[in-house]
């Protein structure tokens, strides 16, 4: 939504208030330690460990017509990433769903993207855990649509190196490879990064990668080297539903290049056609029917 803020300047001839146009999701909220604030206030305390070190772990949750979409796996998922680096949330699970269903309804979003953020609270400057409780951060803002041309022509994505520790499957703040590597992509033209490790793709800095073969889906197991993504196991559900045979089996780069189609999934790309890997157009050049269909499914169940 467009407001007009009344901003203040000094001149040479005394205060001069100017009405600047600004963009402000008039709905967005954000939540820290039992208060909901402004997107904008700020709430994080120096001493905050996800700030200071990157001690947390996180999780983004798209809500469809206002309701969440496989909210119970995104809560496994980071109830699970939490113990794999020893924080204890100091909430259930149901308290903890119950305050991001408060925090997104009192948004009024319907469509809508809820990040979270478990960190292992306020604390001095020390590497070692503190005796203090973990802190809790969201926001909620409008879901951020990728464009109809992207979802019309697919996207590219360039092949770089997996520089990420061996914990992948931890939802970890910690995300600077990951960060690294979508800005070289940027930088190259691309929208994502895909990652190679080894000789063998092991996702994208932010999403799932997928082949398509003579009919057949692939994607890289799942193992430490990757995260389990929630959108990944709807598709292979959505695979299992439409009967195309849906292959857990690592890949490389050459094979991308070969696939008759690619496709990348998260939560906030759903299904999305590769149509270009390292400037190599991946089968005709279009997105593919099975990547289509694939996405189709998804969207009926975020019905
Ligand atoms: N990222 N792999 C990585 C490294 C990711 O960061 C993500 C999600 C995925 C896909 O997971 P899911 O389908 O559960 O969203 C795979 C989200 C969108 C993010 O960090 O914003």
């Amino acid at each position: 939504m467009n407001v007009l803020l009344k901003k203040a300047y000094i001149s040479v001839r005394g205060p001069l208030f100017l009405f600047v146009k600004k963009e402000v999701p008039m709905m967005a909220l954000a939540y820290f330690n039992g208060k909901i604030v402004g997107v904008d206030d700020p709430v994080i305390p120096i001493d905050e460990r996800g700030h200071q070190f990157g001690d947390g772990v996180y999780e983004v949750i798209r809500f469809y017509q206002g309701k969440p979409f496989m909210m119970k796996e995104h809560l496994d998922r980071l109830y699970m990433s939490a113990k794999a680096i020893k924080l204890e949330i100091g909430k259930e699970p149901d308290e903890l769903e119950a305050l991001i269903l408060q925090l997104v309804e009192k948004s009024g979003l319907a469509q809508a993207d809820l990040y979270i953020q478990a960190t292992r609270g306020i604390a001095p400057r020390n590497h070692l855990f503190p005796k203090c409780p973990a802190s809790i951060s969201m926001t909620v803002k409008p879901a951020r649509e990728l464009s109809e041309s992207m979802r019309r022509e697919g996207v590219k994505v360039a092949v770089l190196p997996d520089e990420r520790w061996q914990n992948c499957y931890i939802k970890s703040l910690n995300l600077l490879p990951n960060i690294l590597a979508k800005q070289e992509a940027f930088e190259q033209g691309c929208f994502e990064a895909v990652l190679v490790r080894d000789g063998r793709i092991t996702e994208g800095s932010s999403t799932n990668v997928f082949i398509v073969k003579d009919g057949k889906i692939q994607t890289t197991p799942l193992s430490n080297r990757i995260l389990a993504g929630i959108t990944r196991l709807a598709v292979k559900e959505a695979a299992e539903e439409l009967r195309v045979p849906f292959v857990e089996k690592d890949f490389t780069p050459e094979e991308l290049y070969q696939a008759d189609e690619v496709f990348l999934t998260s939560t906030t790309s759903e299904v999305l056609a590769v149509t270009v890997a390292d400037g190599r157009e991946i089968g005709n050049g279009r997105p593919g029917s099975i990547t289509g269909r694939l996405h189709e499914c998804f969207q009926q169940k975020t019905k």
